[in-house]
């Protein structure tokens, strides 16, 4: 793209300010940067006056949930099931690490935290330690994708090779790419974070797939005869993962997609819960959840949206093709957002200062026909990490991590 095009495109969707800078640039940043305004899809700005609107929910019903006596009775078969997958290796795992994990306030990526106390425990050697067990189990590896993004992908790799893969087969290890999105203040222009570079941030996790798909691992996956891929977040440090008996529990439900799930600690906690929306398996998040909804009972006097997700999902590979000709709704999300100031400073804020286009691993549920939603105890499968102190933090974590008989 020359400089003419480039002017043209930003002028179009009222972004010319992007070459505030342009004179002053060398020949090499202006490549950059007129690189990175072909690459960027500025469509997405125009969203942010419709913010509200984007994401509007259908009539949203109860669905049941695969609860833990039930699991506790077929757990044998269930776990037979399981193993037999993996064994065949049919089942691979996608660890989402593209996140910036803003609210825990590292520069380097979530996985690289050390949540140790006497020694080092890294939030990803604590994933991979949970995923050991079950490879030890089933005396078979279970191939591992690990999404990145442009901000945090060499560092990732690094660590990794740093740390000898903390005793994985890194033979067994791909690491991908996710996409970009542009990141704007709150009326829609971009924000730059150098004089030829727009701020851009990954565009949320549910781009996992269409990125498998863009850079060639989609194809591997294919040719590989892995049917069945567990979708988990980096900051779970207590989750199970390539769960034998979540796995046999989806296969023989023939589901399109197992979710783990926990039940809610009180009726207005903070997680998306899982629902039917216009008669389809859905997530309704915590701020879409009417009070009327949050206070409705089952036929059994029980709270009928109970069971949240924990960001654990299992999907059938052949049910995601579908879905790659199909768009996933947009979120604008709130950010800290860094930016060059008027006098070309970069200033990194306290505080959000706009908005973060993001597509979500929740909205795939949606558009698949059927889902089975797995209890698990959340005392024991569900440590997030988001914050440093207080709730979903460092602290709550370790205190669960102990009551598991993790020594940190
Ligand atoms: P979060 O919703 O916690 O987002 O991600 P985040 O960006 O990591 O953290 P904050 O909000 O800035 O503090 C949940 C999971 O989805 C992954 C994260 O790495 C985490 O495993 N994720 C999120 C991606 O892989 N890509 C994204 O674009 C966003």
């Amino acid at each position: 793209m020359n400089f003419e095009e480039a002017k043209s495109k930003l002028e179009k969707c009222g972004q010319l300010h992007v070459l505030k800078y342009y004179d002053e640039l060398t020949e090499k940043e202006r490549a950059e940067l007129l690189k990175q305004i072909e690459e960027t899809d500025f469509e997405v700005l125009k969203y942010c006056s419709q913010k509200d609107t984007l994401t509007k929910k259908g009539k949203i019903e109860p669905l049941a949930s695969m609860q833990l006596d039930t699991i506790e009775k077929n757990r044998e078969q269930y776990e037979a099931v399981g193993l037999d997958a993996i064994r065949e290796g049919k089942v691979g795992a996608v660890l989402l690490a593209g996140g910036m994990g803003t609210r825990l306030g590292s520069d380097e990526p979530k996985g690289m935290y050390n949540i140790g106390i006497t020694k080092e425990v890294y939030i990803f050697q604590r994933l991979i330690e949970n995923m050991m067990e079950v490879v030890k189990r089933a005396d078979a590896w279970i191939p591992l994708f690990i999404m990145t993004s442009d901000k945090n992908n060499d560092a990732t790799i690094r660590f990794f090779n740093e740390h000898q893969f903390f005793g994985y087969d890194s033979e067994q290890v791909t690491f991908f790419k996710q996409e970009m999105a542009p990141a704007a203040d709150y009326h829609g222009k971009v924000y730059m974070e150098a004089k030829n570079k727009i701020s851009t941030s990954p565009n949320g996790n549910g781009g996992w797939f269409t990125s498998m798909n863009n850079c060639g691992v989609l194809e591997k996956i294919r040719k590989s005869g892995i049917e069945w891929l567990n979708v988990f977040a980096v900051d779970n440090v207590l989750q199970r993962i390539a769960d034998p008996c979540f796995i046999g529990a989806t296969i023989l439900a023939d589901c399109a997609v197992g979710s783990k799930v926990v039940r809610k600690n009180a009726p207005d906690e903070k997680v998306g819960v899982v629902c039917l929306e216009d008669g389809r398996p859905s997530i309704v998040e915590y701020y879409e959840l009417t009070e009327e909804l949050m206070n409705a009972k089952d036929e059994n006097g029980e709270p009928a949206y109970n069971f949240g997700v924990i960001l654990n999902y299992l999907f059938r590979e052949k049910d995601l093709e579908e879905l790659l000709a199909k768009e996933l709704p947009l979120h604008i999300v709130e950010k800290k957002i860094p930016y060059l100031d008027e006098n070309a400073n970069l200033v990194k804020p306290e505080e959000p200062n706009g908005y973060k286009f993001e597509n979500l691993v929740l909205d795939m549920i949606h558009k698949l026909d059927s889902s089975l939603a797995f209890e698990v105890v959340r005392e024991k499968e569900f440590a997030p990490i988001k914050n440093k102190t207080g709730i979903d933090s460092v602290e709550s974590a370790r205190e669960l991590l102990k009551k598991n008989g993790i020594a940190l």
